[in-house]
């Protein structure tokens, strides 16, 4: 890192003679407080345990991962890598470069030991306390010790110069090493070496068994647990407060030579002051521009007579995420045709909600919804032959107006869960803790001429936070009215 932390030497000024050194390094009070532990520390044990479980006879090394350069000197925000998160406990921007171990512990290869390596804050004594801008507490705030470390996680913390040693006892025939891919690339050639030194084998083998570790870590995460649950449901009210100051300030934003960016300023104002930041690009999308799936340039006007589709979430400090959708009309109501295509949406949403709860299938949310979506299209003679022939593997037509998944799973990940096999997502049936979305929508764009002129330019999307229950489901989001009369109801109540 040293290279990267002396970038820009050549404009600094700093003395280096002894006596400012001695006096820059004293006369700073030590006393480092107890540190609180973490409200996650009660639920990480369980599912490093569920971990060792399903990897055995393995340690398992987690990299929060490392700085990445936005130019120059400067990095971006840190964001710690989903797995080590979940298995840590760690949010917001803890800890670049540090790792976190998982091994089956010697006296019951069911319960899982863990030891977290990091830097700990250097002394007032060093270089790095005040010369170093990239690490030092003068120029990014104070840092644990390894002491506060443990206290906060409630296991083991070592000093990140020990992280070889720990990795390499005992590795061999009967205790396999592996590390998640992709995180840390001189934490995942450290293990590479450690395995050739002692007899494991490299390439496709380990290759094999880094996939079989990103893919456990990622179904271990279907199901959350009431830790997680509880952020989530926070995550949601955040972004509903987001969502509120947005449909206060959207006159702002109308008439602005780049409205939609009014919009997106908003409620990133609104997630970093309630919570980590955003969990993902605001879309916020005028007109046509609601066309687009992943409009995030937000650089368009919005006008009076439009909808505008919010599509945002936000991260709280645990780095659990919202996904909200809601389409808003600008002018407070609906004119006929946007509430039209609003209603056919929400009947689909409708359809989905209904059908969700414990057994089904994950990939009949999508049916549910496209059933009703079909008919919709149908009915307003757009399709080239039925609903049924469109609903089959060989037509789908419907999908040029509605070309996404209708659900996906929902957690630290905005897209949760990626690396599950398809039995355990699309194919799997729901269970209790579930946490996914519910988003149809349906897009004319403004050039489409296989649509009457009066529907093209419009976009719609409903995007609803559900929690699997016992007997169905809850809407995390219900708060956030979803009807056009509600939503009517709800602009001109917060415009008041
Ligand atoms: N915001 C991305 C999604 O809805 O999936
Ligand atoms: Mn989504
Ligand atoms: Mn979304």
């Amino acid at each position: 890192m040293k290279d990267l932390a002396s970038r820009g030497d050549s404009r600094s000024q700093r003395p280096h003679n002894a006596a400012f050194r001695e006096f820059i390094s004293s006369g700073w009070d030590e006393t480092v407080p107890d540190a609180a532990r973490l409200e996650s520390a009660d639920a990480t044990p369980a599912r490093r345990d569920a971990l060792v479980r399903r990897l055995p006879g393995t340690r398992l090394v987690l990299p929060a991962g490392v700085l990445k350069v936005r130019s120059n000197d400067t990095d971006y925000p840190f964001r710690p890598d989903t797995a080590f998160a979940y298995f840590s406990g760690l949010g917001t921007d803890e800890e670049p470069d540090s790792v976190l171990v998982v091994e089956p512990s010697a006296e019951d290869s069911e319960t899982a030991e863990a030891t977290y390596f990091f830097r700990p804050r250097a002394g007032f004594d060093t270089d790095e306390f005040y010369a170093d801008s990239r690490y030092g507490e003068m120029w990014v705030g104070r840092r644990p010790t390894l002491v506060e470390a443990s206290q906060r996680l409630g296991i083991e913390v070592r000093h990140i110069e020990e992280l070889r040693d720990h990795l390499a006892k005992d590795v061999g025939a009967q205790l396999s090493l592996s590390v998640m891919p992709g995180v840390d690339a001189a934490v995942e050639s450290m293990v590479q070496e450690i395995r050739g030194q002692n007899g494991l084998p490299g390439g496709d083998e380990a290759v094999t068994e880094m996939a079989a570790f990103k893919e456990a870590a990622s179904e271990l995460r279907l199901i959350k647990d009431e830790y997680e649950i509880g952020q989530m449901q926070k995550a949601v009210d955040a972004t509903l407060r987001g969502f509120e100051d947005v449909i206060r300030r959207l006159p702002e934003a109308v008439g602005h030579p780049r409205g939609e960016r009014v919009i997106e300023g908003v409620f990133a104002a609104a997630a970093r002051a309630d919570g980590n930041g955003v969990g993902y690009d605001t879309i916020a999308a005028a007109g046509d521009h609601a066309c687009t799936l992943h409009w995030t340039r937000n650089h368009g006007v919005v006008r009076g007579d439009e909808l505008v589709l919010i599509d945002a979430g936000v991260e709280v400090d645990s780095l659990y995420t919202a996904d909200i959708t809601r389409t808003l009309p600008v002018a407070g109501t609906f004119s006929p045709v946007q509430r039209k295509i609003y209603d056919a949406v929400l009947a689909a949403s409708d359809a989905a909600f209904a059908v969700a709860r414990p057994g089904l299938r994950f990939r009949e949310l999508h049916a549910a919804a496209m059933e009703v979506l079909a008919h919709t299209l149908e009915e307003w003679g757009l399709l080239p032959g039925t609903a049924e022939e469109s609903l089959s593997p060989e037509g789908q037509w419907h999908r040029r107006w509605m070309p996404h998944g209708t659900s996906h799973h929902l957690g630290m990940d905005v897209h949760d869960c990626a690396q599950a096999r398809r039995e355990m997502y699309l194919d799997a049936e729901l269970e209790p803790g579930m946490v996914f979305t519910i988003e149809p929508g349906l897009y004319f764009k403004e050039n489409d001429l296989l649509v009457p002129e009066e529907l093209r330019g419009i976009g719609v999307r409903i995007e609803d936070d559900v929690l699997v229950t016992a007997d169905g489901v809850r809407n995390l989001s219900a708060a956030a009215p979803r009807g056009a009369d509600e939503v009517e109801r709800w602009i001109a109540e917060l415009r008041q």
